[in-house]
């Protein structure tokens, strides 16, 4: 089995949308690959063009280095640490509490954040990368190692950034884990009212 070939049989492409969209999904396969800076940047370039409230940019993306990565390895719980290791970077997001131009608390800086974050996953696929998020952070001591004022901002996530691994190479386990999964039902999700 070639990479070209993952099992996107659950991802049918029913209304003829980008498939950039449905392509779009987290391994946890990744093989060790250096990203160019010039990548990196483009990346980060696509999360700073997002939209939020009041135009407020509440999002930092702190990313490793070669120098750095296993201290950010160390700040996921275990089972993300597993297999989290073979990607080419581990970053954390953190959104900004306060508008700058008032001080006064913006109740969208995690729903914004999250915005700039698919942005930049988006552009990750387009330069031949996937992304995967990650919830299960060590969030106090993430806050701590990147010196987050929590009065002030908050560590919303982690995610990896990385190359999928040759499925070819895992074990069977392995490749079944790597099946992109499904969707809930347009209808479940959409009403014309
Ligand atoms: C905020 C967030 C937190 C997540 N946390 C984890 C995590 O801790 N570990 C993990 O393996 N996957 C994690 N995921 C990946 C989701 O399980 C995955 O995005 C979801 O099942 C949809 O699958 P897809 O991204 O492959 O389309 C997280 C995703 C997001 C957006």
């Amino acid at each position: 089995m070639s990479n070209s070939e993952i099992n996107f049989a659950a991802r049918a492409n029913q209304s003829g949308i980008d498939p950039l969209f449905i392509e779009r999904w987290s391994p946890r396969a990744f093989q060790k690959h250096e990203i160019s800076d010039e990548v990196m940047h483009r990346m980060m370039d696509a999360a700073r063009w997002s939209p939020s409230c009041f135009n407020a940019q509440p999002w930092r993306f702190y990313t490793s280095t070669k120098n750095t990565f296993d201290d950010f390895l160390a700040l996921l719980v275990d089972a993300n640490q597993a297999w989290a290791k073979d990607a080419s970077v581990i970053g954390f997001l953190v959104g900004q509490k306060h508008f700058e131009h008032n001080g006064k608390p913006n109740s969208y800086y995690d729903f914004d954040s999250g915005a700039a974050w698919m942005a930049m996953t988006l552009q990750a696929r387009m330069e031949g990368l996937y992304t995967h998020g990650l919830g299960g952070i060590k969030k106090g001591e993430a806050s701590d190692y990147l010196q987050v004022d929590t009065d002030q901002a908050e560590v919303l996530m982690g995610f990896t950034i990385g190359k999928l691994a040759d499925l070819n190479e895992l074990s069977d386990e392995q490749r079944n884990n790597e099946t992109p999964n499904d969707r809930l039902e347009l209808s479940k999700i959409w009403s014309q009212v």
